[in-house]
């Protein structure tokens, strides 16, 4: 989604900021552009093709200067075109980059209009401009905290001004925001990641934060506009480029790197104590009563899917929302819960916006499970589980799905331990299954001829249904959304049992139905939903346990799974979907890791 990148320094920064915009191209944009002081006049290149247009452009015309902002434009207000790509400039002397939404801006728009600015763009991000630019009396710093006073939603900005050379200022409400600090020259990023190579020292601004970056120092004032001192945090893993390897394309590489990140997941320690989760959870996990978890799109089922696990191992009540939703409807607190949000980049605009929603009702303890230390989810919560997947750089995710279901297993095991429902030998058993899981993966990655076999007849597919029982619903679930967020084949998933009550009267010929098939307490009950499909002439393509006694046959076509894998199943049970989507994809030749109108991390609502 939008990414920021800005600097000050007394060298050329056109490069640093193409390579900031480089870093952040993997979270998906449709235009970019970059701006800069130049002989004291702000010039700029924008470009609706990618990063590497924009570098040639900017090569073209010789732009440099050593004050500057840069922008990847993820299009929601006016299309994706060079007139609304970012930055964006008011009356040539100032320009601004902007990620987010400003709600207010059409009666922003229509006072500053009554005061003479003319509008060329359709963005909300024009208005900010304008409004910066009516406010300045000589000072950015001040022109930028007065502005944002009036601005209502969410945004992460940069600014310069042609008479204040050296000078970029930043504000950040609801959007993330990172100032760089190097050695006189200092930068500003909407994520740390963009300024790798340029300095490992951070200060991650808070919500109402507003600074100035010079070359001899930073500024940074607060929400009602006091000095503020922010801890400066070491970096240090961000490393280069990530390398593609023998794979065609990065979400091929995440699905073979699974077994790697979960075993990197799965806790050293011998047995499952609350202060994994953070020093005072061992006193909080006692009398909490019950969990809400929060999330949005695949984190939100592996939220589903742990469930299954935290009503059936801890015996803990639990409800699962999608965050959006949960954010804007009236609910019934419960101060005894525990908040769990679930996020792979822990910036994702409508989590983040439900999680101190909870906080505003009274929950007053809060979990994160994510795949990023430095996000403001992990900042915001009370306690923390890391995953480590490792970057994840297709838009599809992946390795953090199962290492979220690694998380939340372990997490289900310790409230279990803690309300007494975990004896000793169940601890160990599920220790030791959960170090198996690595092996038992890469079992079902060997699949993988096979499930090319089948994605060939997929790919000529308009639509699929996707079933599972149980556990493995939400994984049918995944299973859909991953092979139509990447082939754009229109998939549903259903629980088996829902079936007969409506989506049956789909079920032709031409209509694949995808069944995940583990050896459960529901299999005969799935066999049955099979013989439903199977006696309407429907295709079935299942992922069977080896013992399930599913077997090819006029219509069913059956893939077998290695072993089954008790509770743990759905995170075998998804790897084949995850590689069914992504073979169907390539089959079909479209852009896999950055699929049409996608982006990786969704910082606006
Ligand atoms: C689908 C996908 C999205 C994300 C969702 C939440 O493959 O990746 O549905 O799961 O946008 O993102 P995070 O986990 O970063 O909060």
């Amino acid at each position: 989604m939008c990414g920021i990148v800005g600097a000050v320094a007394q060298r050329n920064i056109v490069p640093v900021l193409i390579e900031g915009l480089r870093r952040l191209e993997y979270r998906g944009y449709d235009s970019c552009g970059v701006a800069v002081l130049a002989n004291g006049e702000p010039r700029r290149a924008r470009s609706v093709a990618r990063v590497a247009d924009l570098d040639d452009q900017v090569r073209d015309t010789r732009l440099a200067g050593a004050t500057g902002i840069a922008h990847t434009r993820w299009a929601t207000h006016g299309a994706p075109v060079t007139d609304n790509a970012h930055p964006i400039f008011s009356r040539d002397t100032l320009a601004i980059v902007h990620n987010g939404i400003i709600e207010n801006y059409e009666t922003l728009g229509e006072v500053l209009r009554g005061k003479g600015y003319e509008f060329v763009s359709q963005t909300d991000t024009e208005v900010i401009a304008h409004l910066i630019h009516s406010l300045y009396r000589g000072d950015l710093f001040a022109a930028v905290r007065e502005a944002v006073q009036q601005l209502h939603g969410a945004y992460a900005i940069a600014v310069l001004h042609k008479d204040q050379p050296h000078t970029v200022v930043g504000a950040r409400q609801g959007s993330p925001l990172v100032v760089g600090l190097g050695d006189g020259e200092n930068f500003l990023a909407s994520d740390a990641l963009a300024l790798a190579g340029s300095t490992d020292r951070f200060i991650f601004l808070e919500e109402g934060d507003v600074c100035e970056l010079k070359l001899d120092g930073v500024r940074i004032a607060d929400r009602d506009g006091q000095p503020a001192q922010r801890d400066v945090r070491q970096v240090a893993a961000y490393g280069g480029a990530v390398e593609l390897g023998p794979y065609r394309h990065f979400m091929q590489k995440e699905i073979f790197e699974q077994p790697r990140a979960i075993s990197d997941t799965i806790p050293q320690a011998d047995g499952f104590d609350p202060s994994l989760f953070g020093e005072a959870a061992p006193k909080v996990f006692g009398k909490i009563d019950s969990l809400l978890i929060l999330a949005c799109g695949t984190s939100y089922y592996s939220g589903l899917t742990a469930k299954y696990w935290l009503e059936s191992i801890a015996k803990i009540p639990t409800q699962v929302e999608i965050a959006s939703e949960y954010r804007y409807r009236d609910s019934v607190p419960n101060p005894n819960a525990l908040v769990v949000v679930i996020s792979q980049s822990g910036e994702t605009a409508d989590t983040l916006a439900a999680l101190k929603h909870a906080q505003s009702l009274g929950h007053q303890h809060t979990l994160s499970v994510c795949n990023v230390g430095t996000s403001a989810m992990v900042r915001q919560t009370e306690f923390t589980f890391l995953t480590h997947a490792g970057r994840e750089i297709g838009v599809a995710s992946t390795k953090a799905f199962t290492t979220q279901l690694v998380a939340l297993f372990v997490l289900a095991l310790t409230l279990a331990k803690v309300r007494g429902h975990l004896s000793a030998a169940q601890e160990s058993n599920y220790l030791k299954q959960l170090r198996h899981l690595p092996a038992a993966l890469n079992s079902v990655l060997a699949l993988e001829p096979q499930i090319i076999a089948w994605s060939e007849e997929f790919s000529r597919k308009e639509n699929a249904l996707f079933l599972g029982r149980g556990l493995h619903y939400p994984i049918a679930l995944e299973g859909a959304l991953k092979l139509k967020e990447i082939s754009y084949i229109h998939a549903e998933a259903y629980p088996a049992g829902e079936l007969k009550h409506g989506p049956l009267a789909l079920v032709t010929e031409a209509m694949p139905v995808v069944t995940v098939a583990p050896n459960d307490a529901l299999l005969e009950k799935l066999k049955s939903n099979i013989q439903e499909v199977r006696a309407r002439g429907g295709q079935l393509y299942v992922f069977a346990d080896s013992d399930t006694r599913i077997v090819n046959a006029e219509g069913l076509h059956v893939i077998r799974m290695p072993e089954h894998y008790g509770l743990l199943s759905p995170i075998l049970h998804v790897v084949p979907l995850q590689l069914l989507a992504y073979h169907t994809a390539c089959a079909r030749g479209t852009d896999v890791d950055k699929p049409r109108n996608l982006a990786k991390s969704v910082t606006v609502e």
